[in-house]
């Protein structure tokens, strides 16, 4: 095989204490190739991409451009080389402007040191211009939402010239139409010679944008492939290492439960949050799952922040179990049942310091404790069992939850409040970032807390997820309610309709 007009990445191994992460992987992208990464939740995806990005020493291999070795020794020596990683939690400083950031540490210079920040300005508009970016380069980056946040870093590897542009999960939180721009950028980017890695769950769009796959499994190569000639059901056994059981997810699933028509134990009235959410009215009932549907940005986080105390509301009130509460804190919302599972792992979810086993057991140590002592060897088992019913990856219970992959972590902050048991629970994002097998056993976790009583509230971007997974939906965009659908009206056409602001009533 020529080395030419290629990165290749040969027998990388990285161990962790107790995980063997990569064991001897081979990958290689070609300039003017988009290469799709592909694995389940834990299989090497990310720590083979910070290696290559200088971040992460690897314990054996090589890494060449054409046919020199590289020695990446640092992301400094990373971005020299022309590669550049784009990680899901970006690499921003949030109170410095666009152009900023972009420039950081490579500023243009005038004489006596002094950035020329005239230069700087121009620059940045010409290359945000390129992307088709509508923001200023004299915008903070704390002002702007993910998607054009996302710009920034391209627009940042574009200014240092990278040849190699690799994407963890680039489109997770990004809408439909955000997703559809970042794949024309794609595609601008690789007819201009650049070798993109594209990480994603999502198999549709790995279909749409990619040429060529690989696949790791438990930190070793699987296959790669050219896109063309393999099918979706091929993907996903090489992903388990056997075929899926019952429907590939992404199709219409059946659903296996009837809604209880039971008591009504959450009712919202007249919601308004002052320019964030206007009159929201909905139920819902024991046992039932409400889906929430809408893009990004259309208030659905919003709604949830406030059911759970975190954000004020103005006007409108809120009734659980025939009660009218005040929720003014998450620790109130707590108290009253009312639990939100948030989309923002890393900020509301986790404590990232502290063990698998505590994160999971921290929200219900009174079930452990008896006047004031926990029972350690109750909570470790409860821990193991949920570990295991999750199939959460990690060497042992007292892992550093820092340390598991990111879909792993979302597994831990789902164990931490199925565990602590709710009447009111609200998901938001679910499943994003978590990968194909356990997608399933996510969704059937949800069906068995609506089953058990829960009242639920599953609030997606992902359209199909919200149809295929509740028993009634509601639709929202730029704050306010568009529609409510039933299980039986629900097509992804209507949903659709409704998301974008078209009105049902
Ligand atoms: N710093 C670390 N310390 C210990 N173990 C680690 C560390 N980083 C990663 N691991 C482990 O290495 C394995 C591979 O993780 P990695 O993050 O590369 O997975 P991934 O394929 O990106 O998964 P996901 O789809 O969930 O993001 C996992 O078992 C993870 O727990
Ligand atoms: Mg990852």
């Amino acid at each position: 095989m020529s080395l030419t007009n290629r990165l290749l990445m040969r027998g990388i191994r990285k161990e962790y204490p107790g995980v063997c992460a990569l064991d001897g992987v081979d990958f290689e992208v070609a300039f003017g190739e988009v290469h799709a990464l592909l694995g389940v939740n834990g299989a090497g995806k990310s720590t083979l991409m910070s290696i290559l990005s200088g971040a992460t020493r690897m314990d054996g291999g090589a890494i060449f451009i054409n046919d020199k070795r590289l020695d990446i020794t640092s992301p400094h020596k990373a971005m020299e080389l022309g590669i550049s990683v784009i990680y899901q939690e970006f690499n921003l400083v949030p109170h410095l402007t666009v152009a900023e950031n972009i420039f950081l540490g490579r500023e243009p210079r005038k004489r006596m040191g002094f950035v020329d920040y005239r230069k700087m300005y121009t620059g940045a508009v010409g290359l945000l211009e390129r992307l088709g970016a509508p923001f200023s380069p004299r915008e903070r980056v704390a002002d702007l939402g993910v998607a054009q946040q996302q710009l920034v870093e391209i627009a940042k590897a574009l200014f240092k010239e990278a040849r190699v542009i690799a994407m963890d999960e680039p489109t997770a939180t990004l809408s439909m139409k955000e997703t559809e721009r970042l794949f024309s950028i794609i595609r601008l980017l690789k007819a201009e010679g650049k070798g993109i890695v594209y990480i994603s769950h999502r198999l549709e769009e790995i279909f749409e944008i990619a040429d060529r796959v690989t696949v790791l499994r438990d930190g070793r190569l699987v296959e790669t492939c050219s896109l063309q000639g393999v099918t979706r059901e091929r993907l996903v056994e090489m992903m388990l290492g056997k075929a899926l059981e019952g429907a590939v997810p992404g199709g219409r699933g059946e659903r296996p439960f009837a809604p209880t028509t039971g008591h009504e134990v959450l009712r919202v009235e007249g919601l308004t949050r002052r320019g964030v959410l206007e009159d929201i009215n909905l139920t819902v009932m024991e046992g039932e799952i409400l889906g929430i549907a809408g893009l990004v940005g259309a208030g659905k986080t919003e709604l949830a922040r406030a059911l759970y105390g975190l954000d004020k509301i103005d006007e409108g009130k809120v009734v659980i179990g025939g009660r009218p509460v005040r929720l003014q804190s998450p620790a109130e919302a707590i108290r009253m049942g009312v639990v939100l599972v948030p989309e923002d792992r890393k900020r509301l979810g986790l404590v990232l310091g502290m063990a698998v086993r505590e994160n999971i057991s921290l929200a219900s140590l009174f079930r452990f404790s008896r006047f004031g002592f926990v029972n350690g060897r109750r909570e470790r088992m409860t821990a193991g069992e949920m570990v295991e019913s999750l199939r959460v990856k990690t060497p042992s219970l007292e892992q550093q939850v820092r340390n598991l992959s990111g879909g792993n972590q979302q597994k831990v902050v789902l164990a931490k409040w199925l565990l602590r048991g709710a009447r009111v629970l609200i998901f938001d994002e679910p499943t994003r970032g978590i990968d194909v097998g356990a997608k399933a056993e996510v969704h059937g976790l949800i069906r068995a807390l609506a089953d058990k009583g829960a009242a639920i509230l599953l609030i997606s971007s992902e359209l199909q997820e919200v149809i295929d997974h509740s028993d009634r939906m509601v639709v929202m965009h730029g704050g306010r309610i568009t529609g409510e659908l039933s299980k039986e009206e629900a097509t992804p056409e209507r949903v659709l309709f409704l998301a974008m602001g078209g009105n049902s009533r």
